[in-house]
């Protein structure tokens, strides 16, 4: 250290105290000491000096909580401490009784501590002189992975204690629910839940990435090295309060007295509920109710002996200790076992993996396959073949793995998927999380994006579900989207058994009848990825209402046009752009326009204008200047409340004549209809408007 630097010591270390001090205020008492300006101030000075003199650089200085760019990897290292977990009831009675049993076996009367059990991470926090030193995952109990730089963003996690104290802490990190609802949202794969958040965040490469994720913590065990005056559980507590970390005040503590729990809680200045046995039952009763309005997720409750030394006359056994006992909450979960992952490519060549389990009942119905997302999910869990898995169903979600709760011992690790396309085998390919299958041909491709033409979500084809366009596809006959409209019904399916006269006429009715769907549906039809029904409209409202609008856009590669429209994000604008430059995709588009699909949004066909043709039931014939195609004329009897139909019947009363009108006219001039000419009609549509304006006139004051 030169002179300059140590000139600067004592400021960067009374910044670094003060800092500190009010981020503990900040995000573990929730008790702001100084305001937001104040802190950045300060926090910018010692950032400064930090990057002047980098000797000053010290490893619990706040300014490391941001994280780094860097990529991290997570080192294997021994735990100090066994980390384990604990043995679990499903009934307040069996807590009870295990409490009454434990008692008996030490014949003495015990303290009893109820925590809640965080659904988060465990962690173990190690600290050296009171300094932390390293941040360790459970692992398998013996092994854990190293996330110092990642548990360092979390704010709540103190770098430096009140004592040079050498300590093991336990604790959960944990994800609070708002801040998962508010994250997730805006993910492209939803986690199923906040502890699958915080569990991919911690394991995140860049630490600057997880100090985005505002994760929490709160520690429950200690584990001094050598001697301490520390007697019981509720000194734990209490310590690790004075040492700055963040400890869930919301515990019981039950003795044979009530009075005695509370004198033994204000003791230890603690804040808990204090209790006798008799209240144990409605403590828990009381707890599982408001499981629901706490701000983070609990998955039961921790029930521990308080005094120290019966946990050591009580000790271990090879999995947990036998002075704690988990209380589980009931939730629609089960444990199955993984038998294999099948890779399923969908319409736009991604690649998902599926997890088969061994079938099982969750909530109510029977699950045996479920989606795993991606790599990274899977990487998340630490998945492998033949592991025993916990799966849920939360709500009426779709079910989900949550964990491995038995390694399969005799796996070849966390499966990876194969590298190249299950159906047609071409290399794949990464693109941000997800996997693809880069082969536009891939015959996995071509039948996703024909079944979600003909879907109700599509273009909804009437008669014609995904069975009979698996025979197309299976006959050769249809290669591409718009063979629907080309192909002979009569000739391919006639011979074959299953398509009777009267389906293949249903079906050729379903296809031509399709080619009516408005623009919006053709577009979404398409399977453009992440274009669906609201960004069709969103589109087409915001002006590019038409395929001639959206394919210059695209060919321009205008983005901006794109992202200038609030709800379009630039990642969506590159992927609208680059399926509109898709030579497939044009030829497909050139050739729906070729058969009568709608290439334009008509000006709300729906919305009434007024209500002046009320009643009437117009038939329209011949050409016209100013309507052309002549359904424009049609769409403007329909917006003024008039019905049309195509042929001219006694129940006809106008008939809209154009040049050239043949039999219609002929027909409606027999019958005695009233025939209306272009200009009478368009004074007809103008009168309309100019009556509906008077109305609204007289409305208007
Ligand atoms: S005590 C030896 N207390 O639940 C001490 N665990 O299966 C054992 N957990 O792995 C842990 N909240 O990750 C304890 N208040 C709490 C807890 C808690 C959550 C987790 C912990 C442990 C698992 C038990």
């Amino acid at each position: 250290m030169n002179t300059h630097e140590s000139s600067h010591l004592d400021e960067v270390r009374s910044l670094i105290d003060q800092l500190s001090r009010y981020q503990r205020a900040y995000y573990v008492d929730n008790q702001p000491l100084v305001s937001d300006t104040e802190y950045d101030r300060l926090f910018d000075r010692l950032q400064d000096l930090e990057s002047r003199y980098p000797s000053l650089r010290f490893p619990d200085s706040p300014t490391q909580r941001v994280g780094s760019d860097l990529d991290a990897t997570f080192p294997e290292v021994q735990h100090t401490i066994p980390v384990l977990s604990l043995d679990k009831v499903y009934a307040d009675s069996e807590l009870l009784s295990w409490i009454e049993r434990t008692e008996t076996k030490v014949s003495r009367d015990l303290g009893i501590v109820i925590e809640e059990k965080i659904d988060g991470i465990s962690i173990v926090l190690y600290y050296e002189e009171g300094y932390l030193v390293r941040a360790v995952t459970r692992g398998n109990g013996t092994i854990g992975n190293d996330v110092t730089a990642n548990v360092k963003t979390i704010a709540s996690v103190p770098l430096h204690l009140s004592e040079p104290v050498t300590v093991a802490v336990r604790g959960e990190v944990y994800l609070p629910k708002d801040k998962f609802e508010t994250l997730n949202s805006l993910m492209e794969v939803p986690y199923a839940n906040p502890r699958n958040l915080a569990a991919g965040t911690i394991r995140r490469i860049k630490s600057s990435e997880v100090a985005k994720v505002p994760l929490q913590i709160f520690v429950y065990e200690g584990f001094w090295d050598g001697e301490t005056e520390i007697k019981d559980h509720l000194s734990i507590l209490s310590k690790l309060v004075h040492y700055g970390f963040r400890v869930n005040p919301n515990f019981g503590y039950f003795t044979k007295s009530a009075e005695r729990a509370k004198a033994q809680l204000k003791e230890a200045n603690l804040d808990g509920i204090g209790g006798s046995y008799e209240d144990i039952a409605n403590y828990i009763q009381h707890h599982t109710n408001r499981r629901s309005s706490l701000g983070y997720e609990i998955d039961g409750l921790v029930a521990k002996v308080n005094e120290l030394e019966v946990r050591i006359q009580l000790g271990y056994t090879a999995h947990h200790p036998r002075w704690a006992m988990a209380y589980k909450f009931e939730s629609p979960q089960a444990q199955t076992t993984l038998l294999s992952i099948d890779l399923q490519v969908g319409r736009t060549g991604r690649v998902t993996p599926v997890a088969r389990v061994k079938p099982v009942k969750v909530a109510g119905s029977t699950i045996s396959n479920i989606t795993l997302h991606n790599q990274d999910y899977i990487n998340m869990l630490e998945l492998a073949i033949g592991d025993v898995v916990e799966i849920s169903r939360r709500g009426d979600v779709i079910p989900a793995v949550e964990r491995v709760i038995e390694k399969n011992e005799d796996s070849e690790g966390v499966y990876t998927m194969d590298p190249f396309c299950p159906v047609c085998g071409t290399g794949l390919v990464q693109k941000g999380a997800h996997t693809f299958c880069p082969n536009p041909q891939c015959p996995a491709q071509v039948r996703g994006r024909i079944e979600f033409f003909i879907s109700k979500g599509g273009m909804d084809i009437d008669n014609f579900g995904p069975e009979t366009a698996a025979v197309l596809i299976e006959q050769g006959v249809l290669q591409d989207i718009p063979d629907i409209y080309r192909i002979d019904y009569r000739k391919v399916l006639g011979e074959l058994s299953g398509f009777g006269e009267k389906k293949i006429l249903l079906l050729e009715k379903g296809v031509e009848e399709s080619k009516k769907r408005s623009f919006t549906q053709v577009l979404i039809s398409l399977g453009i990825p992440e274009l669906g029904k609201k960004g069709a409209q969103i589109l087409i409202e915001s002006g590019l209402d038409s395929m001639e609008k959206l394919l210059d856009v695209a060919k321009r590669q205008d983005v901006e046009r794109l992202t200038s429209i609030k709800q379009i994000g630039e990642k969506s604008a590159k992927l609208y752009i680059d399926a509109l430059n898709d030579p497939a995709m044009l030829e497909r588009i050139a050739a729906l326009a070729s058969f009568g699909l709608a290439m334009e949004e008509k000006e709300d066909a729906h919305a009434l204008v007024n209500e002046s043709f009320s009643g009437q039931v117009w038939c329209v014939t011949g050409s016209f200047e100013h309507f052309n195609p002549r359904s424009k004329a049609m769409d403007e009897v329909l917006k003024r409340g008039g019905r049309t139909v195509s042929a001219v019947t006694s129940k006809t009363t106008h008939l809209l004549a154009g040049s050239g009108g043949g039999s219609k006219l002929k027909k409606a001039q027999e019958i005695g209809i009233t025939i209306v000419d272009e200009p009478t009609f368009l004074a007809m549509l103008d009168k309309g408007e100019k009556k509906q304006e008077e109305i609204q006139g007289e409305f208007s004051f």
